[in-house]
């Protein structure tokens, strides 16, 4: 069957439903996910309960109501369809929206309703994508959700590779900006945090560019930026991006070329699209653009409070909010220690890996961004394998691993190192992405297990 052909049966198996159960993945794409969704199926008159879950384990299996509802799983199933047909699952009763590898069971089951763009050769596209295509599917006045499906798109960073959203996620960009809902703000600056980053700190902790005298040294980048005119407003209050007149950007843009170029230094990624919701509020500057408000929600689902970004999701700005904020603060805090933790212990360097255990010291679910922001700070050509406790079971270890678009296009595959690792050893678990991807493994296999990842990724990069 064709994507529009799998997106038409999970749209003909939901019409004739009067409950849905969505069992949802806590991160911003699985957010912004079930709100989609959620809002899709209430506006067909369908009464829908949520379950949000870290991962899809028989731990979290059992949490799902053994009850009528029809189950629709987003952002995660794909890879776990044998499970699914273990604990009991009708497969003509359940739908799967995913974006990660599918591993079908194994014969002798029928097959689940499964919408996967991966399958379909769409590799930029997350599970807030296929949602809005299945809440599209089934009626047009849902075009309105295409902000959210652009939210989980740039959370999941699908726009990274190509510096903006392609395929079938640009097709839901265009609709964002048909209905007035986002507004595309086009090649601009490569850089984080346009809304709320004061301009010297969005420079400095740019990922994607080595500007010399700035990158890495925030004091460096104010300098820079005073030598070209651009000045705080107020002592020690700098604009941000958004703040800047077309003119002061264009003055940007020309004075971070000529350092780079003065250096020796690659250029290719110094220009990004940025995808701008021009009906949130300045005063709530963290909503008012993509990826940003993706990092609210991560702020919520990965503090356990995935229920608070989906109200944010629905349109909650005043309690709801004022949590969140509370929440992403905590989180940009946490985060930080977990990235100055990596880079003042320092990382194991293997021959094809970087790698570092923390312990107990901070939660599973934020490890992998940490590491992902620690990565410029160390060796960016090797990708970074963090492990640490698994917060619901000390008998074993969650594994997060992150790398850079230039180290994929070499042929490294996170994705595929991982799930390789994990046939060689009795209950490990692992899957995500080329560029981000993780894994729950037994304690006691952890060395094994990491020379194993390093021997897959030397075979990768021979290939
Ligand atoms: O947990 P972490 O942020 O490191 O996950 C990175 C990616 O790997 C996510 O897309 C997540 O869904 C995926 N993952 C997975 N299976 C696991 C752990 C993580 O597919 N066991």
């Amino acid at each position: 069957m064709s994507f529009e052909e799998d997106i038409r049966a999970a749209a003909d198996a939901v019409r004739s439903c009067e409950e849905i159960t969505i069992i949802s993945h806590i991160d911003a794409d699985g957010i912004s996910s079930e709100s989609i969704l959620a809002q899709a199926l209430l506006r067909q008159g369908i009464q829908i309960t949520t379950k949000f879950v870290r991962q899809l384990d028989p731990l979290t299996l059992d949490q799902i109501p053994d009850d009528s509802s029809l189950k629709i799983f987003s952002d995660l199933g794909s890879g776990q369809q044998q499970m699914l047909i273990e604990k009991g699952l009708d497969p003509s009763r359940t739908i799967i929206i995913d974006h990660h590898v599918s591993q079908p069971a194994e014969t002798g089951s029928d097959p689940f309703i499964e919408v996967n763009c991966l399958n379909h050769g769409h590799e930029k596209m997350s599970a807030a994508g296929v949602s809005y295509l299945l809440a599209r599917e089934l009626d047009t006045i849902n075009t309105d959700l295409a902000k959210l499906a652009i939210i989980g798109n740039v959370g999941d960073m699908m726009d990274r590779e190509h510096l903006c959203l392609i395929g079938p996620a640009r097709e839901i960009l265009r609709d964002g900006i048909t209905c007035k809902a986002v507004e595309l703000w086009e090649h601009d600056l490569n850089i984080y945090g346009i809304s709320t980053r004061p301009l010297p700190q969005s420079l400095a902790y740019s990922d994607d560019m080595e500007i010399p005298g700035v990158s890495r040294d925030p004091d460096g980048a104010g300098k820079f930026l005073e030598r070209i005119g651009i000045i705080p407003l107020q002592p020690n209050r700098w604009p941000v991006w958004e703040d800047l007149s077309f003119e002061q950007k264009q003055q940007v843009c020309s004075a971070v070329i000529e350092q780079m170029m003065a250096h020796g230094k690659d250029t290719t990624r110094l220009f990004a699209d940025h995808y701008l919701f021009p009906d949130e509020d300045k005063h709530q500057a963290s909503l008012r653009n993509a990826s940003e408000f993706a990092t609210m929600l991560n702020s919520c689902g990965r503090w356990q409070r995935p229920e608070l970004g989906g109200a944010i999701c629905r349109g909650d700005r005043v309690a709801a909010y004022r949590e969140a904020e509370h929440m992403l603060r905590n989180h940009r805090t946490k985060i930080r220690e977990v990235m100055l933790f990596i880079t003042d212990t320092g990382v194991t360097e293997l021959s094809h890996m970087l790698y570092i255990h923390v312990g107990g010291r901070f939660p599973d679910t934020i490890v992998g961004i940490g590491a992902g922001m620690a990565l410029s700070r160390l060796n960016p050509e090797k990708p970074i394998l963090i492990m640490c406790e698994d917060s619901l079971d000390p008998s074993m270890t969650k594994v997060s691993m992150r790398t850079r678009p230039d180290v994929v296009s070499r042929g490294v595959d996170l994705q595929q190192a991982l799930s390789q690792a994990c046939e060689g050893h009795e209950n490990c678990t692992g899957g995500g992405h080329r560029i981000a991807a993780g894994a729950f493994i037994p304690r006691d296999h952890e060395r094994a297990f990491i020379e194993d990842v390093n021997r897959i990724l030397a075979q990768q990069y021979a290939q």
